[in-house]
C-alpha cells in the first residue's frame, strides 16, 4: 500500500523513523510531509533515508502543488505525532500549510492519527469535541497512551508506540472480506451406492467444481462446510471443514443437519439419483451364465429438500446437466425445486464437464436473469458464480 506520514512538531516526531520502517518493512511505499515545526525534532535527512523518498515540506514556498499529487499517489495518510494543532486545524477546515492542504484534500480514503501533546492540552474540551469531530468523520485515532510526558508530568498524552501505529495500519490496509461472518454449504464430487462389499454404482463426477466453489467462498471470508463424496481432492483452508461420505444419503444427513445454520448452499454434487435397494455384506458371486438384475429404489433428493426448508435470507444454488432444451429444463429445475439459481453445465462444449479442468456455465437466475461464461478454468467459474450469487 501506498502510505503518506505526515509529522507535525512534537517531541514524538523523533520516533517517527522508526515507524517508517516497520511501515516499510511490511510491504509499505513511504513518502513523508512534515510541517515546518516537525523538522526541528526530526531531520529531513533523516526521513528521507528511513523512506527513501524525498520529503515534502515546503509546498507554498516553492509554489508546486506537490501536497495534490501526495493526495492522488497515497492510499492512506498517518499523521504521527499529531498535534492539538493539526487536530484543531482539520476539525475547523484551515489549510495553511502542506500536511494540512493535504489532509483536507486527502478524501475517501483511511487517516490515521496518532495524537501526542500535553495530558491538560489533550483533556481540554476544544481539543476533545475536535477529536471527537474527526472520529466522526472516520478518522481512526491510536492512542494517545499513559505515562511520562516530555514536560516532565504524568497523564494522557504520550504517542501510541511504533509498532500500535504500524498495527493500525495492518487492520486497515488488509482487504476486507465480503462474506466474512456468513457461513455457505457446499456438495461436491459423486456418490457411491454399494452393490456389495467391494462394488458399487457411481458416476465420473471429479468434485473439481465444487471443491473450487468451496475454496472461491473460503477466500472470499466465508466459513465452508464442504460435503463431499469420494474424490482424490483436499483442500486445506482455516475456514473450509470438508466432511466425507459415500453415498447420496449420507450426503443428505449431513446437508440437511447443517443447512439451517447456513447463509445458503450450493450443491454442486453429482447425487445417484438411485441406489440399489439391498447391499449383500459379502461379495456376491457370479450366477452361472445368467443375467443379473438390479432392483433400484429412489435416492432423497438434496436439493430439493432444502428448497422446502430454506427461509427468506438463505441462498439457494443448484446444478442442472441437460442434454435437450437445456435452457427451458433448467428453468424449469429451478421452481420445482425452489431455488434462486441454477448454474446450467454445457455437455456440448468440448473442455466442459466431468473430470477436465474447465468448464463453460450459463447461471439462470429465478428472475430469469442469464449469465453466460465463457470456457474458463473451474477456478473463474467458482469466482464467477460466488461473485453473481452473493450480490
Ligand atoms: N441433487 C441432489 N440430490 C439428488 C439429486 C440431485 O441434491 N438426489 C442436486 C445436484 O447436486 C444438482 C441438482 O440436484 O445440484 C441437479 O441434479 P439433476 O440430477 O440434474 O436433476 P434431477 O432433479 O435429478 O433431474 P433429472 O435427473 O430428471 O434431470
Amino acid at each position: 500500500m501506498k502510505i503518506v506520514v505526515g509529522i507535525t512538531g512534537g517531541i514524538a516526531a523523533y520516533k517517527v523513523p522508526e515507524l517508517v520502517r516497520l511501515l516499510k518493512k511490511a510491504g509499505h511505499e513511504v513518502r513523508c510531509a512534515a510541517t515546518e515545526h516537525a523538522l526541528e525534532f526530526v531531520t529531513r535527512v533523516t526521513l528521507e533515508t528511513v523512506s527513501g523518498a524525498p520529503l515534502y515540506s515546503d509546498l507554498f514556498a516553492s509554489g508546486r502543488t506537490e501536497h495534490i499529487s501526495l493526495k492522488d499517489w497515497g492510499e492512506m495518510l498517518v499523521v504521527a505525532p499529531a498535534t492539538a494543532n493539526i487536530i484543531g486545524k482539520v476539525a475547523s477546515g484551515i489549510a495553511d500549510d502542506a500536511l494540512s492542504t493535504l489532509l483536507l484534500a486527502f478524501s475517501g480514503k483511511p487517516v490515521v492519527m496518532a495524537p501526542a501533546m500535553n495530558c491538560e492540552m489533550w483533556a481540554h474540551p476544544s481539543v476533545q469535541r475536535n477529536v471527537d469531530t474527526l472520529k466522526s468523520w472516520g478518522i481512526h485515532m491510536v492512542g494517545p497512551e499513559d505515562g511520562e510526558l516530555a514536560c516532565g508530568v504524568s497523564g494522557t498524552g504520550r504517542m501510541a508506540e511504533p509498532e500500535a501505529i504500524a498495527q493500525c495500519v495492518r487492520l486497515l490496509s488488509q482487504p476486507t472480506e465480503p462474506l466474512a461472518g456468513q457461513r455457505w454449504l457446499v456438495t461436491a464430487g459423486p456418490t457411491y451406492e454399494r452393490i456389495d462389499s467391494v462394488r458399487f454404482i457411481g458416476n465420473y463426477s471429479s468434485g473439481k467444481m465444487g471443491f473450487a466453489l468451496a475454496q472461491a467462498l473460503a477466500d472470499e471470508g466465508a466459513d465452508v462446510e464442504l460435503v463431499s463424496g469420494p474424490t482424490s481432492l483436499n483442500l486445506v483452508h482455516p475456514h473450509v471443514r470438508v466432511t466425507r461420505v459415500e453415498s447420496a444419503r449420507e450426503m443428505y444427513d449431513v446437508a440437511t443437519k447443517v443447512f439451517p445454520t447456513c447463509r445458503g448452499a450450493i450443491l454442486s454434487a453429482a447425487v445417484a439419483d438411485y441406489r440399489p435397494s439391498e447391499c449383500a455384506d459379502h461379495k456376491l458371486k457370479k450366477n452361472g451364465s445368467e443375467g443379473m438384475h438390479l432392483e433400484l429404489v429412489q435416492n432423497p433428493d438434496i436439493l430439493a429438500t432444502l428448497g422446502q426448508a430454506k427461509n427468506a435470507s438463505q441462498t439457494l444454488v443448484g446444478f442442472a446437466l441437460e442434454t435437450d432444451n437445456e435452457e427451458a429444463n433448467a428453468q424449469h429445475k429451478l421452481e420445482k425445486k425452489n431455488l434462486d439459481f441454477i448454474v446450467l453445465n454445457s455437455l456440448r462444449d468440448k473442455g466442459a464437464g466431468f473430470g477436465v479442468d474447465t468448464n463453460k456455465v450459463t447461471i439462470i437466475a429465478r428472475d430469469g436473469r442469464h449469465k453466460e461464461s465463457p470456457l474458463m478454468s473451474k477456478q473463474e467459474v467458482a469466482r464467477l458464480i460466488i461473485n453473481t450469487v452473493t450480490t
